[in-house]
C-alpha cells in the first residue's frame, strides 16, 4: 500500500513567527485527519529548526507519526565554497542540535527533517536547474538520508502541442532512471503542470489521472512492481473544493499544495478530502 501524502509547499512565504503559528494551527487539528494520510510541511530553511522542535514536542503519540517536515531545496554540492547554498547534510542533521539550545529542557528532542522538494518548476525556470543538476541534488539528498519529493510537469504551450508526455517522461528518465531500486523507495513524485501552479486553473481529474498513470508506467518500465508503491502527488491550484475529486483517482496519492497550504484550515480540509 502506498502512502497517501498531503504536502504543503510554503515557498518564500511567512516570517518565522507566522510559520510557527501556521504549524501550530495544523498540529492542533492533526486528530481530525484520516489516520492513513501523512502531512509534510515544507517550510523555508530558516523555519526548519523551530519546526523540528515544535513537531518533536507533539505529545499525542498517534498525532506525532502523522506529520513530517521538509525543505524546499538543497545544494548540488556536498560542502565547500558555495556562498548562499545549504547542503542536504546540513538539513538532515539540524535536529541533532535542538536539545543543545540554551535553556532547552533536558529531554528536548527535534524531529529529523525528512523530506526535500527537488525540481520544482520555479527552481527549474527561475534558477536554471537542469535535469543534470537535479540528479546531483537528488543523489546527495538520498545519501544524506532525506526523502525526495521530485517534481515534474509541462508548460501550457507544451501541453497544447501534445508534448506533455515527452517532457514529463524525460524529466522522470533523466533523474529517476539513474537511481537504484533501494534509492527509488525514498522518492515521492509530484506532477505539477506549470500552467496550473498558482493560477487557479487546475488540471481536470481525468487529465491528472492520465498523466499520473503514465508516470507510474514509466517508473514501472525501469523498476517493475516497485512502481505500485511510489506515491505520486498532484500539485497546481489544489484546494478544498477540488481535492476530493482529484484524490479519488486511482493513481493520485495526494497533493503538493502551494497557496492553500498557507491557511491552516484549508490545508487540513484538503487532508480531510480522502
Ligand atoms: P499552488 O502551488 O497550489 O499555489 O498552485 C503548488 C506548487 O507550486 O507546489
Amino acid at each position: 500500500m502506498r502512502q497517501k501524502i498531503v504536502a504543503g509547499n510554503w515557498k518564500m512565504n511567512t516570517t518565522i513567527s507566522e510559520g510557527i503559528e501556521l504549524a501550530n494551527n495544523i498540529i492542533a487539528k492533526l486528530g481530525e485527519i484520516p489516520q492513513d494520510v501523512h502531512l509534510v510541511l515544507c517550510s523555508p530553511f530558516t523555519h526548519l529548526f523551530p519546526l523540528s522542535k515544535i513537531v518533536g514536542d507533539i505529545k499525542c503519540p498517534g498525532c506525532r507519526s502523522k506529520i513530517s517536515i521538509g525543505a524546499q531545496n538543497c545544494a548540488n554540492k556536498d560542502n565547500g565554497a558555495y556562498t548562499g547554498e545549504v547542503s542536504a547534510k546540513m538539513i538532515a542533521t539540524l535536529h541533532e542540535a535542538v536539545g543543545t539550545i540554551a535553556g532547552a529542557p533536558e529531554d528536548a528532542e527535534g524531529v529529523k527533517v525528512e523530506y526535500v522538494i527537488i525540481g520544482h518548476s520555479e527552481r527549474r525556470g527561475y534558477y536554471g536547474e537542469t535535469n543534470a543538476i537535479l540528479l546531483e541534488k537528488t543523489k546527495l539528498a538520498l545519501s544524506s538520508g532525506l526523502k525526495v519529493i521530485y517534481c515534474v510537469g509541462e508548460e501550457l504551450s507544451q501541453r497544447e502541442a501534445g508534448k506533455h508526455f515527452d517532457i514529463v517522461g524525460e524529466e522522470i528518465k533523466s533523474v529517476l532512471y539513474e537511481l537504484t531500486p533501494e534509492q527509488m523507495k525514498n522518492i515521492v513524485v509530484a506532477y505539477e503542470p506549470i500552467w496550473a501552479i498558482g493560477t487557479g486553473k487546475t488540471a481536470t481529474s481525468d487529465q491528472a489521472q492520465e498523466i499520473h498513470a503514465f508516470i507510474r508506467k514509466t517508473i514501472e518500465e525501469k523498476f517493475g512492481a516497485l512502481a505500485q508503491d511510489i506515491t505520486i502527488l498532484y500539485g497546481g491550484s489544489c484546494k478544498p473544493s477540488n481535492a476530493k475529486e482529484l484524490f479519488s483517482q486511482p493513481d493520485i496519492d495526494g497533493g503538493l499544495i502551494g497557496g492553500a497550504a498557507l491557511k491552516g484550515e484549508d490545508f487540513i480540509a484538503i487532508a480531510q478530502s480522502y
